[in-house]
């Protein structure tokens, strides 16, 4: 029988239908599994069915002689050294579609928080600092009516081009590839960062792409915008965003993820009052991580069966 490791707890009524096929192994100590157990299980395993938190790299795919499937139970797979599994012979399944509408909601939920300074209205309530309803205290911008700009039109990019049309927004996007979009306007990154209230990344992670916004990037921004981030934390550089804030270039940030995740404690960003912090939940409904979970177990069996995978990733036609 195929043996596989699955380096975080994934429920029952989802997992076990893998066991009718492979030998399963099943990290249950509590988040993903630690980098040395993760090492010893592959090294016998034909499947892997990892987590974006898994570095699936030389030093894994030297030890994991036998492996022939990785299925990661994210979209996103820059933790995968893609061309090395490529090279051997390693298939490659991720869960899209599953999570799009989940992390369109974030990007959305980020935004209404910022734009409407709904973290700091709570502080207000919670630290019994509430006095009475002041017609002109606590005042913010609106969402309604602003310039969206959205890096990145894969799929999550037109989700959340669909809800602005909801919120009777102007959206551009930049994007290097795809299909026009019905209800927003396709213009290069440099006039999108010049005339977006609103930027929301939502590109993928990949070697061309990390700091993809930067110093001059921020500059470029309107000092009264906001930056938001619901794909990875190494399309901003992070140090630069750091500055930008503190200076006030840019009138604050929501950030899902981060370089590094977590942040470190002490980093400046986590107490500038400007910036939002959530722990990459973009996908954390349970219905969707669920989906995300019975994908992943999807592919694994497809994989390992030699047939096609319902999500396959492949180089060629990228994700
Ligand atoms: C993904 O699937 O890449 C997401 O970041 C998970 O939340």
């Amino acid at each position: 029988m195929q043996r596989v490791f699955v380096s975080a707890f994934i429920p029952g009524d989802i997992v076990d239908p893998l066991r009718s096929t492979a030998s399963v192994a099943l990290w249950e100590g509590g988040g993903p599994a630690p980098r040395g157990v993760l090492l010893e299980q592959v090294r016998e395993c034909e499947g892997l069915l990892s987590m974006l938190v898994d570095s699936i790299d030389a030093e894994l795919l030297d030890a994991a002689v036998n492996l022939r499937v990785v299925s990661q139970m994210s979209v996103g797979l820059d933790n995968v050294d893609l061309e090395a599994c490529v090279s051997r012979g390693i298939r490659i399944g991720h869960t899209p579609d599953v999570l799009t509408e989940t992390v369109a909601d974030t990007a959305f939920a980020l935004m209404a928080a910022v734009v409407r300074k709904l973290p700091e209205g709570a502080a207000i309530v919670r630290e019994n600092r509430w006095g009475t309803w002041d017609p002109w205290a606590n005042l913010s911008g609106d969402l309604h009516g602003s310039t969206l700009g959205i890096i990145g039109m894969g799929r999550i990019g037109r989700a959340i081009a669909r809800r602005a049309v909801g919120f009777d927004m102007d959206v551009l996007y930049s994007s290097p590839s795809g299909d026009e979009q019905p209800s927003a306007r396709r213009v290069p990154l440099s006039q999108l960062l010049a005339e977006a209230d609103l930027v929301v990344i939502s590109a993928s992670l990949t070697p061309q792409t990390r700091n993809l916004i930067g110093a001059i990037e921020m500059e470029a921004m309107k000092d009264s915008s906001h930056l938001i981030n619901i794909a990875r934390g190494g399309l901003v550089d992070t140090a630069a965003l750091v500055d930008a804030l503190h200076r006030g270039v840019i009138a604050g940030a929501a950030l899902d993820v981060t370089d590094p995740e977590p942040l470190p404690a002490g980093h400046p960003l986590l107490t500038m009052e400007n910036c939002l912090i959530v722990p990459h939940i973009g996908s954390a409904s349970v219905k969707t991580r669920r989906g995300m979970a019975q994908l992943a177990v999807d592919n694994l069996i497809a994989g390992l069966g030699g047939g096609p995978m319902p999500a396959e990733f492949s180089l060629l036609r990228g994700r």
